[in-house]
C-alpha cells in the first residue's frame, strides 16, 4: 500500500504559473508513488473572506478545472471539497476542546496575515482556529505527508503536536492493556519476545534503532499474520512508544524542492496584485504580459548593458530556458547586444508551450461543467469512507460512541 499524502488549497479561482510552479505541478509529480487526497479548503477560504461567500463557488470549480488541466488524473488521485465533509468540522470541534489556545496564538502565520491583511477584520474566532481546522483536515485522513511550501510548515508542526496530544489523551482507554496483550498474542512467541525487548530498550534510552527494530516486527505481523488488523498495529506501535494507542498519524511536511516564480513586477505573484499570468490566459494575452514585463531599471535605453540579476525577465528564463538561451540572455543582457523584447521573446515561447496540454485538457471540462461535478462527488465520496472511520475510531477513543 501506498503512503496517504494530503494537501489542500484555497479557492482563489483560476489559478496563475506560480500556483503551478510552487505546488501543482508537484501534486501530479506525487500521484505516481502516494495515494494521494488533494481538496479544495473552501472553508478555510471563509476564514479571511467570511464577507463574501458567494464568490467561492465558481472559484471552486475553475479550481478544480485548473488541476486536472494541469494533470491530476481524478483516477490516480482523489479530488474533494472539505465542506462538503462535515467529518472534518466535527473533528475540528473534537481537537478544540483540548488545544490550548497559547498553541495557536503562537503559530507565526496568525500575527503575520493579521499584520499583513490590514484591510480585513481578522479578529475572528475562525481565524485563529484555522490551524487547527487545517490539523483536522489533515489527521482526519490519518496522512502520512503533505507536501506545504514553507509557510505553513508550523501547521503541519502544530499537527504532530495535536496528534502527540490526542493518543496520550485517549489513547490509553481501559482496554488499551486488554487489546495490546491480545494484539501480542497474535505474534509469533519469539517476534513478541524481540518487540519486548525493543520496547525495554526505547524506553530506557530512545534508542530510534530499538524503535525502528520493533517497528519492523510490526510491519511484518501485519503483511504475515493472518486476521491482523490496523488497529492492531496502532496498538502496537503505541505501546512500544509508551505512548498509548496511535488513533492519530503525525504527519510529516513534504518540502520538495519548488521553482519560485515571481509575478510580473519581481513581487510574489498574486492574482490580487495584479502581477499573475494565469494558467489559462490565451497565448496573446502571455505575449502581451511578457513584453509589459519590467526589467532591470538601469537599462533605459537598447544601448544600455544591464543586469539580470536585477530583471524579473530573468527569473523567468531560470524556469523555462536552457542553458544556452540563458548564456545568450546573459552576454546580451551584460553587453547590450539584445534587446529586451529579444530577450523576453523565447520565455513567452516557453510559457504558451508549457500551457497547449492544460488549455487542450481544460476546454473538455469547460464544455461540460457536469463532468467536473461528477469528479468531485466521486473523490467526495471516496473521501468519506476513510473520514467516516476516523470519526468512528475518534468517537470510540473519546468514549462517545454511546
Ligand atoms: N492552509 C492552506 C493554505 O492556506 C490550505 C490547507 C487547508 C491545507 N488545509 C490543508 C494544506 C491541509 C495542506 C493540508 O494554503
Ligand atoms: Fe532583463 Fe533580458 Fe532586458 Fe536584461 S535583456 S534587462 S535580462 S529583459
Amino acid at each position: 500500500m501506498k503512503p496517504r499524502v494530503l494537501s489542500g488549497m484555497r479557492p482563489t479561482g483560476a489559478l496563475h504559473l506560480g500556483h503551478y510552479h510552487g505546488a501543482l505541478k508537484n501534486w501530479v509529480r506525487l500521484q505516481a508513488d502516494y495515494e494521494c487526497f488533494y481538496f479544495v479548503a473552501d472553508w478555510h477560504a471563509l476564514t479571511t473572506h467570511y464577507e463574501e461567500p458567494g464568490v467561492i463557488e465558481k472559484n471552486v470549480y475553475d479550481m478544480v478545472i485548473d488541476w486536472i488541466a494541469a494533470g491530476l488524473d481524478p483516477e490516480q488521485c482523489t479530488i474533494f471539497i472539505q465542506s462538503r465533509l462535515p467529518e472534518h468540522a466535527e473533528l475540528f470541534t473534537l481537537l478544540a476542546m483540548g488545544t490550548p489556545l497559547g498553541w495557536l496564538e503562537r503559530v507565526p502565520t496568525y500575527k503575520d496575515q493579521i499584520d499583513k491583511l490590514k484591510d480585513r477584520d481578522l479578529a475572528t474566532y475562525g481565524f485563529l482556529g484555522y490551524p487547527l481546522l487545517q490539523a483536522a483536515d489533515i489527521l482526519i485522513y490519518k496522512a502520512s505527508f503533505v507536501p506545504v511550501g514553507e509557510d505553513q510548515a508550523s501547521h503541519v508542526e502544530l499537527t504532530r503536536e495535536v496528534a502527540r496530544r490526542f493518543n496520550h489523551l485517549y489513547g490509553r482507554g481501559a482496554s488499551f492493556e486488554a487489546q495490546t496483550a491480545a494484539a501480542i498474542g497474535k505474534l509469533a512467541k519469539d517476534d513478541a519476545r524481540y518487540l519486548e525487548k525493543q520496547r525495554k530498550a526505547f524506553g530506557e534510552t530512545g534508542s530510534a534503532e530499538a524503535l525502528a527494530k520493533g517497528e519492523a516486527i510490526v510491519k511484518k505481523a501485519a503483511t504475515s499474520i493472518a486476521g491482523w488488523s490496523e488497529a492492531d498495529s496502532e496498538l502496537l506501535m503505541g505501546h512500544l512508544r509508551g505512548a498509548g494507542r496511535t488513533i492519530l498519524t503525525e504527519p510529516q511536511a513534504l518540502h520538495t524542492e519548488v521553482t519560485k516564480l515571481p509575478g510580473l513586477d519581481g513581487a510574489k505573484m498574486s492574482k490580487s496584485y495584479g502581477n499573475a499570468i494565469l494558467m489559462r490566459d490565451e497565448p496573446a494575452e502571455v505575449a502581451k504580459k511578457i513584453r509589459g514585463m519590467m526589467t532591470d531599471p538601469a537599462r533605459v535605453r537598447r544601448t544600455d548593458p544591464g543586469n539580470p540579476e536585477k530583471c524579473p525577465v530573468w527569473d523567468f528564463h531560470k524556469v523555462y530556458s536552457d542553458a544556452p538561451t540563458r548564456d545568450w540572455v546573459w552576454k546580451g543582457c551584460t553587453t547590450a547586444g539584445i534587446g529586451c523584447l529579444e530577450c523576453k521573446q523565447p520565455v513567452i515561447d516557453a510559457i504558451v508551450k508549457e500551457q497547449q496540454p492544460w488549455r487542450e485538457r481544460a476546454e473538455k471540462y469547460l464544455a461540460n461543467p457536469k463532468q467536473v461535478h461528477w469528479i468531485v462527488e466521486m473523490g467526495t465520496e471516496r473521501a468519506r469512507i476513510v473520514a467516516r472511520q476516523t470519526m468512528k475510531d475518534v468517537r470510540e477513543a473519546m468514549g462517545l460512541n454511546y
